[in-house]
């Protein structure tokens, strides 16, 4: 379907997930042709980077660097809807008046022109701002993309909720969180409600524990100020691991579509037990407190561990262990589920569990760890290993990259892949006991796996060590 006329307002247009994310998304959605055929785009944020002239070099710069094989029409042509407007909290007039002016340019009925928000702002500067797009209307025909942490904790999502709800109904808020918009992260549900083989063994009965791992080998890059105010439990357990354990811990949705995919994964956290600080290790990595910004005597945890329970009948007492951290051993996203050692004569006290892993990275696999016989004359076991490359599949599209999929689902109108309100409320309060009784942060050496307490959190230990 031909997409309306839209005028982009993009907030932190000049800041480092644009750069890197937002728009090289934008541009490989142009080069695929899937953009409205008329729209403009307008950034905004309380400093200008110059002209709009400067702010179109500072754009091409990013894509020069963050997009492979630059085709410069496209690039030309997506720069040339390009310009910027100061605005504030306080004041956001002129960038009311350069909306409409753009829309004006671009359609006799102004009606028809669409506006997409998107706030890639901290949490902290969000609410004011919500507050002065309603003030200005610019949220009028709008759709609002929150980016991620939705609040600092049950309170202050609560309290951004409610600005969001005075200025716009829930059908235009887009509450993004990028690892939904992954092939790999979709495919789970693929792999498991379409396989006869999975679903009957997605339970607490086979089961004995899964695993949500998402080490970073990337260290702060710059981003302590972000960082300082944010720690990894916001930024990305309450996030991006959280909604990973709904997708692998939901019932069969029924359909896939924005109410019942969110009905089953917010079904998920309405079941989850409050964490247990106790059952919960901090980590931060040694020279984290001597990085440019970072308070010398910070606790912010630059790594988390955390035992979580989903008290229902399919996942009663198996535990679910989520992990991520910065600056450590190695850079993946893995999903485990563990199974039960099988209760066999043949070849008993010889078992080892099986382990089903999705390795959720760009270039998304799934490996199954299998006990077979050993070649030769004696009936001894050895674990073999089953990998599928995803990527390998014979298939006519290309696959988009996570932000351009959830920036076209924006523009078609599809929530599907964003988190709703009620899931978001939830998972504050399942987190919340980790930040009224923070566990102490531990030390740990940068390029390692974090702090001792971390390895032994798991019973059986991680997957990945
Ligand atoms: C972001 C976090 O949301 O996700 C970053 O703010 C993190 O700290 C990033 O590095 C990881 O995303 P990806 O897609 O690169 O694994």
């Amino acid at each position: 379907d031909a997409l309306r006329p839209h005028v982009l307002v993009l907030f932190g247009a000049t800041g480092d997930l644009a750069a890197r994310k937002l728009f090289p998304g934008l541009y490989h959605l142009a080069a695929a042709g899937r953009l409205p055929q008329e729209y403009a785009i307008i950034g905004s944020g309380r400093h200008s980077p110059g002209t709009d002239e400067e702010f179109r070099d500072q754009i091409r710069s990013a894509l020069e660097e963050f997009v492979d094989d630059l085709d410069g029409g496209v690039a030309d042509d997506l720069l040339g809807r390009l310009s910027f407007q100061t605005s504030d909290a306080d004041d956001g007039a002129d960038l009311a008046k350069a909306v409409r002016a753009a829309e004006e340019q671009m359609a006799d009925d102004v009606g028809e022109v669409r506006r997409l928000v998107y706030m890639s702002i901290p949490p902290a500067a969000m609410k004011p701002m919500i507050a002065m797009l309603g003030r200005e209307e610019i949220t009028e025909r709008g759709r609002l993309v929150v980016e991620k942490p939705f609040g600092l904790d049950l309170d202050s999502s609560r309290e951004l909720d409610a600005a969001l709800k005075e200025v716009a109904d829930e059908e235009q808020v887009f509450r993004i969180d990028h690892f939904l918009g992954k092939e790999a992260v979709q495919n789970l549900l693929a792999v498991r409600f379409a396989n006869g083989l999975f679903e009957p063994a997605w339970n607490h009965e086979t089961v004995s524990s899964v695993q949500i791992d998402v080490p970073e080998e990337l260290g702060l890059e710059g981003r302590a100020s972000f960082y300082e105010g944010t720690g990894a439990l916001r930024d990305m357990i309450s996030t991006h691991l959280s909604q990973l354990l709904g997708f692998v811990a939901l019932e069969d949705p029924g359909e896939f579509d924005a109410d019942a995919l969110r009905d089953a994964k917010s079904a998920v956290f309405a079941a989850m037990r409050p964490l247990d600080p106790s059952r919960a290790v901090f980590g931060q990595f040694e020279g984290y407190r001597d990085e440019e910004g970072v308070d010398p005597d910070s606790q912010v945890e630059t790594m988390v561990a955390i035992e979580a329970f989903v008290d229902n009948d399919r996942w009663q007492g198996v535990p679910f262990y989520l992990r991520t951290g910065k600056a450590m051993a190695s850079g993946q996203r893995v999903i485990t589920l563990r199974f039960k050692t099988p209760d066999t004569e043949i070849f008993a006290g010889r078992t080892a569990c099986n382990e089903i892993q999705f390795d959720l990275s760009d270039n998304p696999k799934m490996r199954v760890a299998l006990q077979t016989k050993n070649p030769g004359p004696d009936m001894t076991l050895g674990r073999s290993f089953m990998t599928l490359d995803m990527g390998q599949q014979e298939h006519d599209e290309e696959p988009l990259e996570a932000y351009e999929r959830l920036l076209l689902d924006v523009l078609r109108g599809d929530r599907t892949l964003f988190t709703r309100a009620d899931e978001v409320d939830r998972i504050w309060q399942v987190a919340q006991p980790l930040l009224d009784d923070r566990p102490q942060v531990q030390p740990y050496a940068q390029g390692s796996w974090g702090p001792q307490a971390a390895l032994d959190l798991p019973e059986g230990g991680w997957s990945l060590h």
